[in-house]
Protein backbone atom coordinates (compact mmCIF):
# COMPACT_ATOMS: atom_id res chain seq x y z
CA UNK A 1 0.00 0.00 0.00
CA UNK A 2 0.99 3.38 -0.94
CA UNK A 3 1.93 6.17 1.67
CA UNK A 4 -0.41 8.46 -0.53
CA UNK A 5 -3.23 6.05 -1.08
CA UNK A 6 -5.29 8.22 0.86
CA UNK A 7 -5.18 10.68 -1.68
CA UNK A 8 -7.27 11.23 -4.74
CA UNK A 9 -5.95 9.85 -8.05
CA UNK A 10 -4.32 6.86 -6.52
CA UNK A 11 -1.49 4.84 -7.85
CA UNK A 12 -0.89 6.93 -10.53
CA UNK A 13 1.37 10.14 -11.38
CA UNK A 14 -0.42 13.22 -10.48
CA UNK A 15 0.43 16.13 -12.26
CA UNK A 16 0.69 19.86 -11.51
CA UNK A 17 0.27 22.42 -13.54
CA UNK A 18 0.43 26.10 -12.04
CA UNK A 19 -1.69 28.88 -12.15
CA UNK A 20 -1.61 30.98 -14.85
CA UNK A 21 -1.77 33.97 -13.44
CA UNK A 22 1.70 33.86 -12.32
CA UNK A 23 2.98 32.77 -15.30
CA UNK A 24 1.91 35.19 -18.24
CA UNK A 25 4.06 37.18 -19.57
CA UNK A 26 7.32 35.37 -17.79
CA UNK A 27 9.90 32.91 -19.25
CA UNK A 28 8.14 29.37 -17.05
CA UNK A 29 7.82 26.66 -19.48
CA UNK A 30 4.59 25.83 -20.69
CA UNK A 31 3.48 23.38 -18.24
CA UNK A 32 0.39 22.62 -19.76
CA UNK A 33 1.01 21.84 -23.20
CA UNK A 34 4.14 19.40 -21.05
CA UNK A 35 1.37 18.31 -18.59
CA UNK A 36 -1.26 17.18 -21.19
CA UNK A 37 1.59 15.20 -23.30
CA UNK A 38 2.23 13.10 -20.27
CA UNK A 39 -1.66 11.55 -20.15
CA UNK A 40 -0.77 9.66 -22.88
CA UNK A 41 1.61 7.66 -19.96
CA UNK A 42 -0.95 7.29 -17.68
CA UNK A 43 -0.09 10.49 -15.60
CA UNK A 44 -3.41 12.45 -14.49
CA UNK A 45 -4.25 16.58 -13.38
CA UNK A 46 -4.12 16.73 -9.62
CA UNK A 47 -7.21 17.35 -8.35
CA UNK A 48 -8.28 17.05 -4.48
CA UNK A 49 -5.29 17.19 -1.28
CA UNK A 50 -2.09 16.99 -2.88
CA UNK A 51 0.01 15.20 -0.70
CA UNK A 52 2.65 17.87 -0.37
CA UNK A 53 0.47 20.14 1.36
CA UNK A 54 -1.20 19.66 4.92
CA UNK A 55 -4.29 18.33 4.74
CA UNK A 56 -6.99 20.38 5.72
CA UNK A 57 -10.00 20.08 7.86
CA UNK A 58 -13.34 19.56 6.66
CA UNK A 59 -14.59 22.64 8.01
CA UNK A 60 -11.37 24.87 8.04
CA UNK A 61 -10.98 28.02 10.32
CA UNK A 62 -9.12 31.04 9.87
CA UNK A 63 -6.10 29.29 11.99
CA UNK A 64 -6.15 26.62 9.73
CA UNK A 65 -5.54 28.74 6.65
CA UNK A 66 -2.46 30.64 8.89
CA UNK A 67 -0.91 26.84 10.34
CA UNK A 68 -1.77 25.17 6.22
CA UNK A 69 -1.34 27.56 4.42
CA UNK A 70 -0.27 30.96 4.71
CA UNK A 71 2.87 30.31 6.77
CA UNK A 72 3.91 27.72 4.98
CA UNK A 73 5.48 29.70 1.73
CA UNK A 74 7.67 33.35 2.04
CA UNK A 75 7.47 35.80 4.53
CA UNK A 76 4.25 37.03 3.86
CA UNK A 77 2.63 35.04 6.73
CA UNK A 78 4.97 36.10 9.48
CA UNK A 79 4.84 39.00 8.19
CA UNK A 80 1.35 39.21 9.08
CA UNK A 81 1.49 37.64 12.21
CA UNK A 82 4.63 40.10 13.34
CA UNK A 83 2.73 43.46 11.84
CA UNK A 84 -0.61 42.61 14.56
CA UNK A 85 1.46 41.88 17.21
CA UNK A 86 3.28 45.43 17.00
CA UNK A 87 -0.42 46.81 16.42
CA UNK A 88 -1.84 44.93 19.21
CA UNK A 89 0.92 46.03 21.34
CA UNK A 90 0.29 49.63 20.37
CA UNK A 91 -3.26 49.50 21.54
CA UNK A 92 -4.83 49.74 18.89
CA UNK A 93 -8.64 49.08 18.53
CA UNK A 94 -9.33 45.10 17.55
CA UNK A 95 -11.28 45.83 14.51
CA UNK A 96 -7.85 47.62 13.14
CA UNK A 97 -5.77 44.76 14.42
CA UNK A 98 -7.67 42.27 12.85
CA UNK A 99 -7.48 44.33 9.73
CA UNK A 100 -3.51 44.70 10.03
CA UNK A 101 -3.69 40.29 10.61
CA UNK A 102 -5.45 39.82 7.22
CA UNK A 103 -4.37 42.75 4.65
CA UNK A 104 -1.86 40.63 3.46
CA UNK A 105 -4.32 37.38 3.63
CA UNK A 106 -3.98 37.14 -0.86
CA UNK A 107 -0.51 37.41 -0.86
CA UNK A 108 1.17 34.12 0.15
CA UNK A 109 -1.77 31.80 -1.30
CA UNK A 110 -3.58 33.38 -3.50
CA UNK A 111 -3.13 36.28 -5.93
CA UNK A 112 -0.12 38.91 -5.87
CA UNK A 113 -1.40 41.68 -7.93
CA UNK A 114 -4.35 43.80 -6.81
CA UNK A 115 -3.87 41.74 -3.26
CA UNK A 116 -5.87 44.33 -1.10
CA UNK A 117 -8.78 44.23 -3.28
CA UNK A 118 -8.99 40.15 -3.35
CA UNK A 119 -7.95 40.26 0.37
CA UNK A 120 -10.94 42.54 1.10
CA UNK A 121 -13.10 40.76 -1.13
CA UNK A 122 -12.36 37.49 0.39
CA UNK A 123 -12.78 38.23 4.14
CA UNK A 124 -16.08 40.40 3.30
CA UNK A 125 -18.43 38.70 4.85
CA UNK A 126 -16.45 37.41 7.28
CA UNK A 127 -16.05 40.77 8.97
CA UNK A 128 -17.10 44.39 9.59
CA UNK A 129 -17.16 46.68 6.52
CA UNK A 130 -14.94 48.69 7.97
CA UNK A 131 -12.54 45.65 8.64
CA UNK A 132 -12.43 44.81 4.64
CA UNK A 133 -12.53 48.45 3.75
CA UNK A 134 -8.91 49.46 5.56
CA UNK A 135 -7.31 45.65 4.18
CA UNK A 136 -8.78 47.23 0.61
CA UNK A 137 -7.24 50.40 0.69
CA UNK A 138 -4.16 49.76 2.40
CA UNK A 139 -3.32 48.89 -1.12
CA UNK A 140 -3.33 52.52 -2.48
CA UNK A 141 -2.73 54.36 1.03
CA UNK A 142 0.77 52.58 0.74
CA UNK A 143 2.23 54.72 -2.18
CA UNK A 144 0.86 58.04 -0.83
CA UNK A 145 2.89 59.31 2.37
CA UNK A 146 1.19 61.06 5.36
CA UNK A 147 4.23 62.15 7.59
CA UNK A 148 1.77 64.29 10.11
CA UNK A 149 -0.08 60.66 11.07
CA UNK A 150 3.14 59.01 11.29
CA UNK A 151 3.67 57.32 7.21
CA UNK A 152 6.61 58.48 5.34
CA UNK A 153 6.77 56.63 1.88
CA UNK A 154 8.38 53.58 2.48
CA UNK A 155 11.76 53.67 1.42
CA UNK A 156 11.33 49.80 0.16
CA UNK A 157 9.37 51.00 -2.60
CA UNK A 158 12.00 52.51 -4.06
CA UNK A 159 14.06 49.52 -4.09
CA UNK A 160 10.94 46.73 -4.97
CA UNK A 161 9.51 49.82 -7.95
CA UNK A 162 12.43 52.24 -9.01
CA UNK A 163 12.29 55.85 -7.12
CA UNK A 164 10.51 57.09 -10.22
CA UNK A 165 7.52 54.74 -9.70
CA UNK A 166 4.09 56.46 -10.23
CA UNK A 167 1.48 54.64 -9.43
CA UNK A 168 -1.75 54.13 -12.19
CA UNK A 169 -4.75 56.15 -12.14
CA UNK A 170 -6.87 53.45 -10.42
CA UNK A 171 -4.67 53.41 -7.12
CA UNK A 172 -4.36 57.37 -7.32
CA UNK A 173 -7.80 57.58 -7.62
CA UNK A 174 -8.79 55.01 -4.61
CA UNK A 175 -5.82 56.70 -2.43
CA UNK A 176 -7.53 60.50 -2.98
CA UNK A 177 -10.87 58.45 -1.96
CA UNK A 178 -9.65 56.89 1.11
CA UNK A 179 -8.01 59.80 2.33
CA UNK A 180 -11.37 61.62 2.78
CA UNK A 181 -13.19 58.34 3.85
CA UNK A 182 -14.44 58.70 7.41
CA UNK A 183 -12.86 54.72 8.14
CA UNK A 184 -9.21 56.74 7.02
CA UNK A 185 -7.50 55.92 10.02
CA UNK A 186 -8.42 52.32 10.21
CA UNK A 187 -6.81 51.80 6.69
CA UNK A 188 -3.83 54.45 7.74
CA UNK A 189 -2.99 52.35 10.38
CA UNK A 190 -2.56 49.33 8.81
CA UNK A 191 0.07 51.57 6.25
CA UNK A 192 1.83 52.44 9.31
CA UNK A 193 1.69 48.69 10.89
CA UNK A 194 2.64 47.38 7.56
CA UNK A 195 6.13 46.37 8.59
CA UNK A 196 8.79 44.72 5.79
CA UNK A 197 8.65 41.32 5.68
CA UNK A 198 12.37 40.97 6.66
CA UNK A 199 11.28 41.52 10.10
CA UNK A 200 13.55 39.38 12.54
CA UNK A 201 12.28 38.26 15.28
CA UNK A 202 10.46 34.72 16.69
CA UNK A 203 6.98 34.14 14.76
CA UNK A 204 4.26 35.39 17.03
CA UNK A 205 2.27 32.84 18.63
CA UNK A 206 -0.63 32.69 16.45
CA UNK A 207 -3.14 31.83 19.55
CA UNK A 208 -2.40 35.78 20.77
CA UNK A 209 -4.86 36.79 18.23
CA UNK A 210 -7.41 34.35 19.49
CA UNK A 211 -10.31 36.44 21.24
CA UNK A 212 -9.60 39.36 18.18
CA UNK A 213 -10.72 37.21 16.06
CA UNK A 214 -13.08 35.01 18.09
CA UNK A 215 -14.79 38.15 18.65
CA UNK A 216 -14.38 39.85 15.12
CA UNK A 217 -14.20 37.06 12.47
CA UNK A 218 -17.29 35.44 11.48
CA UNK A 219 -16.16 31.77 11.05
CA UNK A 220 -19.09 30.13 9.37
CA UNK A 221 -19.58 26.30 10.47
CA UNK A 222 -19.68 24.71 7.45
CA UNK A 223 -16.14 25.96 7.21
CA UNK A 224 -14.39 28.65 4.76
CA UNK A 225 -14.76 27.56 1.26
CA UNK A 226 -18.08 25.95 2.04
CA UNK A 227 -20.59 28.02 3.82
CA UNK A 228 -22.03 28.62 0.06
CA UNK A 229 -21.14 32.42 0.55
CA UNK A 230 -20.10 34.63 -2.70
CA UNK A 231 -16.16 33.95 -1.92
CA UNK A 232 -15.99 30.27 -0.72
CA UNK A 233 -13.97 29.32 -4.15
CA UNK A 234 -11.85 32.04 -3.13
CA UNK A 235 -10.76 29.89 0.13
CA UNK A 236 -11.39 26.70 -1.59
CA UNK A 237 -8.99 27.62 -4.40
CA UNK A 238 -6.04 27.91 -1.26
CA UNK A 239 -7.06 24.73 -0.19
CA UNK A 240 -6.85 23.18 -3.48
CA UNK A 241 -4.14 25.30 -5.24
CA UNK A 242 -3.10 22.63 -7.72
CA UNK A 243 -6.40 21.96 -8.91
CA UNK A 244 -6.06 21.25 -12.75
CA UNK A 245 -9.90 22.75 -13.02
FE1 LIG B 1 -0.11 45.00 1.30
FE1 LIG C 1 1.97 44.13 4.25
Amino acid sequence: MCEFDDFPQPGRKRIVVPAAVGQLGTDLPDFETDALKQLSSGAVLMMGDNSALPKMPAAPTLHDFFRHRLLLLGATGRHLLISAQKALEAGLDEDVVLAVLLHDISLPCLVRTDHGYWGAQMIAPYVSEKVAWAVQYHQALRYFADEPNGYPYPENYNRFFGPDYMPPEYIRRDAEFARAHRWYMASRQVTIFDTYLFDKGPLPDLEMFDDIIGRHFKTPKEGLGFDGSPVAHMWRTMIWPNNFL
